[in-house]
């Protein structure tokens, strides 16, 4: 969703005249879009603003914006003179406005406008094959590790009509995949043209008739809000993509309690049995926190069993990190990081292995890859998989293209795709 945000920030600095540059000591603003799930991605934003003074002292004028300027506000200000705006994740459609304020002194906007800022944001512009588009916004959830209630606020879905109208805008704009962004994306909600309450299902339905939209996929959801409907348009829907990310943190039903997560274990491998049952072929991703307050090597074994009942092709893990406010901060049995350390690296052997294994699986198949970006060598493409693993292609092929490929070579982290020319496709 960062990435997201990044985006539209600078179609609206564009949209006021503003150039992007190469590099930021040329930049005369710089724009820091900030992270502050973990405490290291919080910190690092601390020594890149040290980074932008110049030699001659000076520095361009800096607004610090994202979850870090949503989460610390005005105290930004007293930690280093050089930001000059702080603006949060619901109130960056001011930017315009708090740079010509901050012309005559610094400025904090941490709002959470009842006003939607989509509203407020100019068209969006050029984008690659593959674009986010953000659907939902906040979360009402409440882990009790998680800063995302807080900084990101309520959960809120944007109207149906302004999402099917951004998804055409940017396949008129070379968009061949969509995928819908939300810090809880399957507990979108609204009422479709005619009035019907519709899911995410009823969405992804109508987005999937969308001349030109080839690929839908979503991100990123909860266990609890993974409907039966929304299971079965996974068999349905052809356009929807074969993967989903879906976060358990634990495979401990108590520290899942303690995490406030309201699933279990068994409940979350129900909704994957039924998902595989549906789609056979679906991947599954996941994100995965160790070393939560009093997990037990018995919890965290609990966590690698999980793992292995349920095959990942891909996942996020991350050692637990006590968040300033968040009531598991305050809870009293920390575990040693060194613990945590040490889980982290056993987990994520395991979790490699599994998508080694996944991509392995997967060769000899046939597949059709969109196509983002050039490889590092000439004549090199990359692109994805139905999957969602990166496919290296050697072939005269262009960005945007959808190309069928046999898989004919596993990494750890890609997969080598051999290009099925239109004569080898008219034989096959
Ligand atoms: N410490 C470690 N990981 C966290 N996440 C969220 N909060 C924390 C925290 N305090 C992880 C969760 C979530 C992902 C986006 O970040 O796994 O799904
Ligand atoms: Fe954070 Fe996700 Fe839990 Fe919401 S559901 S509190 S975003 S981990």
């Amino acid at each position: 969703m960062n990435s997201y945000d990044g985006e539209r920030m600078s179609e609206l600095l564009e949209s006021q005249g503003m150039k992007a540059v190469e590099d930021a000591a040329s930049a005369d603003l710089v724009v820091l879009n900030t992270c502050h799930i973990r405490e290291k991605a919080a910190e690092k934003v601390y020594s890149q603003i040290g980074r932008l003074r110049r030699p001659d002292g000076s520095s361009p004028m800096i607004a610090l914006a994202g979850c870090v300027a949503q989460a610390e506000g005005a105290e930004v200000l007293a930690r280093t003179k050089m930001v000059d705006i702080v603006v949060g994740p619901q109130a960056y459609h001011h930017l315009p406005e708090l740079i010509k304020k901050a012309a005559s002194g610094k400025v904090v906007d941490i709002d959470m406008p009842l006003e939607s800022k989509f509203d407020a944001l100019p068209e969006r512009r050029q984008v690659g094959a593959s674009a986010f588009l953000t659907v939902q916004e906040g979360c009402d959830k409440f882990c009790t590790y998680c800063v995302v209630p807080y900084t990101r606020g309520a959960e809120v879905s944007r109207p149906w009509s302004r999402i099917v109208k951004e998804a055409h805008a940017l396949v008129d704009k070379g968009a061949r995949e969509i995928t819908l962004l939300g810090q809880n994306v399957n507990a979108w909600t609204g009422e479709d043209e005619v009035g019907r309450n519709q899911g995410l299902d009823g969405l992804i339905r109508a987005l999937a008739k969308i001349d030109g939209l080839e690929r839908i996929r979503y991100t990123t959801s909860h266990p609890n809000d993974m409907t039966e409907g929304l299971i079965e348009a996974h068999g349905e829907i052809d356009k929807l993509m074969p993967f989903l990310h879906l976060p358990v943190q634990s495979g401990s039903n108590r520290i899942l309690k303690a995490m406030n997560r309201a699933h279990t274990a068994e409940s979350y491998l129900t909704l994957m049995y039924r998902l595989k049952e549906v789609r056979p072929d679906i991947a599954l991703s996941g994100d995965f926190i160790v070393g939560f307050p009093g997990e037990s090597e018995e919890d965290f074994q609990a966590t690698l069993d999980l793992i292995s009942e349920v095959g990942y092709s891909l996942a996020f893990s991350f050692a637990y990190s006590p968040r300033p406010g968040t009531p598991a901060a305050d809870m009293d049995n920390q575990i040693d990081p060194e613990i945590s350390r040490e889980r982290l690296q056993r987990l994520q052997a395991l979790l490699n292995q599994q998508q080694f294994d996944f991509n392995q699986q997967t060769i000899g198949r046939k597949a059709t890859v969109l196509i983002e970006r050039k490889g590092k060598k000439a004549d090199q493409m990359i692109g994805k998989s139905p999957w969602l693993q990166s496919v290296i292609i050697e072939a005269p092929v262009a960005i945007g293209d959808l190309v069928e490929v046999t898989l004919t070579d596993a990494g750890p982290n890609s997969v080598k795709g051999q290009w099925l020319n239109q004569k080898q496709l008219a034989t096959a």
